[in-house]
């Protein structure tokens, strides 16, 4: 395979290509870059490799662009240039040896097979040649492009000995499987799986950037379903594999609320792209071990796992380092609120649908998506009940909405007016009154709106025996 043509098309190679030269260091693009010209996919991250100093390389290259800033990682030996929205990482080949006991490698000069080698998968380590004589040829030693056609993940060396040296990359071809719809190749699994443990020496951090990587792949029960067979998942998310595995009693069995969960996580992510929904459905049941009875009469019952699970939120975004702001909220939300619209679609009432809408706020398009992804039966009669039942409660969300405007609510009195109103001091008594008014409005005993909740605070004030100013009352 020869890239001449593609790569004369950017510049940047070009630029490259006479830095090394001006070196006498035979310069490649290596790695993921290369990969994804094969597939057809944008890739914003170029990867180059020079026969030598790899800083020198982009010290060049950064001059010969009119000087631009050059990042140095002196313990790495690798160097990095932003350009425009790209990033170019420079390294000079190696062949590298890893301590037991961290992801740190200690580095030695190698050659450019010596640095494919020491690659994570056949389908990263190829390198396309810089050089003028050579400009654009494919270096491919460990059949890359066929693994590409074949679609399979394997590793360039014995994999036990690529997974011990970074067990990150572990998490990387699941990651990739998930992303490309890729087999991972037999040994190379089966390696995952003796290896997993080995899983303890990577920080939380990189390993939750390949699982969001799995969670936001195009059916991600896929990914979820290698990260549990090999046992890695159970690593870092023993909650989660906790939902598998299925109890019965008295001839009377419960669903598996693994595989469940993971259909819903497949339902959500046909609907959105949104990371943060894609982790309220992977967390929506996950209360349900903990909650789980069985009722002589009604058999396997979960009651409270919706609660108990947006307790359980908090926690487990601190364990896995996700990010303790409004997303973990709107999570614990989701999580907490999931099975309200189910409840809604067997009895609607105007004053639960506008209670639904006041608690859920903007969120509840994305609540919805959720309900929606969360009927899983097999029985397709079923199914379409509910979903049209859905649109149903959808309807009168939207009706009850433009009449009411409880989702963002705003009190149509404020707590300052009624301290002016009756001439009172700030105490517990406007929090009680506004929520009168709000629950009033919720219920559907008066509109939300100025005028009635005016009517109403008088007759409030009148029970609470604060009507004594008449002055005040004309105004
Ligand atoms: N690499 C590796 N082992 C790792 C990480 C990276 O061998 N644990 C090598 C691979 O050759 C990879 C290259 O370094 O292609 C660049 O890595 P990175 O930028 O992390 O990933 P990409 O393969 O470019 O994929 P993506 O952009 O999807 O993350």
């Amino acid at each position: 395979m020869d890239f001449r043509a593609h790569l004369e098309k950017d510049s940047i190679f070009k630029t490259i290509s006479e830095a090394g030269g001006k070196l006498g260091l035979p310069t490649f693009v290596v790695g993921g870059y290369v990969r994804d010209l094969i597939l057809d996919r944008p890739n914003k991250d170029l990867d180059f490799v020079c026969l030598g100093s790899g800083i020198k390389l982009a010290q060049q290259v950064a001059k010969d662009l009119g000087g631009l800033q050059v990042t140095v990682f002196k313990t790495f030996g690798t160097a990095m240039i932003k350009l425009g929205d790209r990033e170019l990482e420079f390294v000079g080949a190696r062949k590298e040896s890893y301590r037991e006991d961290s992801r740190k490698p200690l580095v030695e000069d190698g050659t450019l097979e010596e640095d494919q080698l020491r690659r994570d998968f056949t389908i990263n380590a190829m390198a396309i040649r810089l050089e003028k004589e050579n400009f654009g040829a494919l270096v491919d030693p460990f059949g890359g492009v066929k693994h590409l056609e074949e679609k399979l993940i394997k590793t360039p060396l014995d994999p036990a000995i690529t997974f011990s040296d970074d067990p990150l990359r572990m998490m990387r071809a699941i990651r990739f499987a998930s992303q490309l719809n890729f087999d991972i190749e037999a040994d190379t699994f089966e390696a995952i799986t003796n290896n997993a443990d080995r899983l303890s020496i990577v920080s939380m951090e990189r390993i939750i950037v390949e699982l969001n990587k799995i969670i936001l792949s195009p059916v991600p029960s896929y990914g979820f379903k290698l990260l549990f067979q090999s046992g890695l998942l159970a690593k870092f998310f023993p909650e989660m594999v906790a939902l598998h595995g299925v109890e019965n009693v008295d001839n009377k069995a419960h669903k598996d609320n693994f595989f469940h969960t993971l259909q819903v996580l497949d339902n959500v992510s046909r609907v959105s792209d949104d990371l943060w929904l894609r982790w309220a459905a992977i967390l929506h049941d996950i209360a349900k071990p903990a909650t789980k009875r069985f009722d002589k009469s009604v058999g396997w019952t979960f009651h409270g796992h919706e609660d108990k699970g947006a307790r359980m939120t908090p926690g487990i975004f601190r364990r896995l380092k996700l990010p303790m702001n409004e997303k973990m909220l709107f999570v614990q939300k989701l999580v907490r609120l999931h099975l309200r619209p189910i409840s809604l679609v067997k009895e609607v009432s105007d004053s639960a649908i506008r209670r639904l809408l006041f608690e859920a706020g903007d969120d509840v398009e994305a609540l919805m998506k959720l309900c929606r992804a969360d009927i899983t039966s097999k029985n397709n009669d079923k199914v379409a009940r509910f979903l049209r039942n859905f649109d149903e409660v959808e309807k009168k969300m939207i009706d009850l909405e433009e009449r009411d405007k409880v989702r963002n609510f705003q009190p149509p009195i404020t707590g300052d007016e009624i301290i002016k109103l009756f001439q009172l001091s700030a105490g517990p008594i406007i929090g009680e009154i506004k929520e009168e008014i709000k629950e009033a409005i919720l219920e559907g005993v008066i509109r939300n709106d100025r005028q009635e909740a005016h009517e109403l605070l008088m007759k409030i004030a009148e029970k609470k025996g604060l009507i004594n100013n008449e002055v005040n009352l004309k105004k």
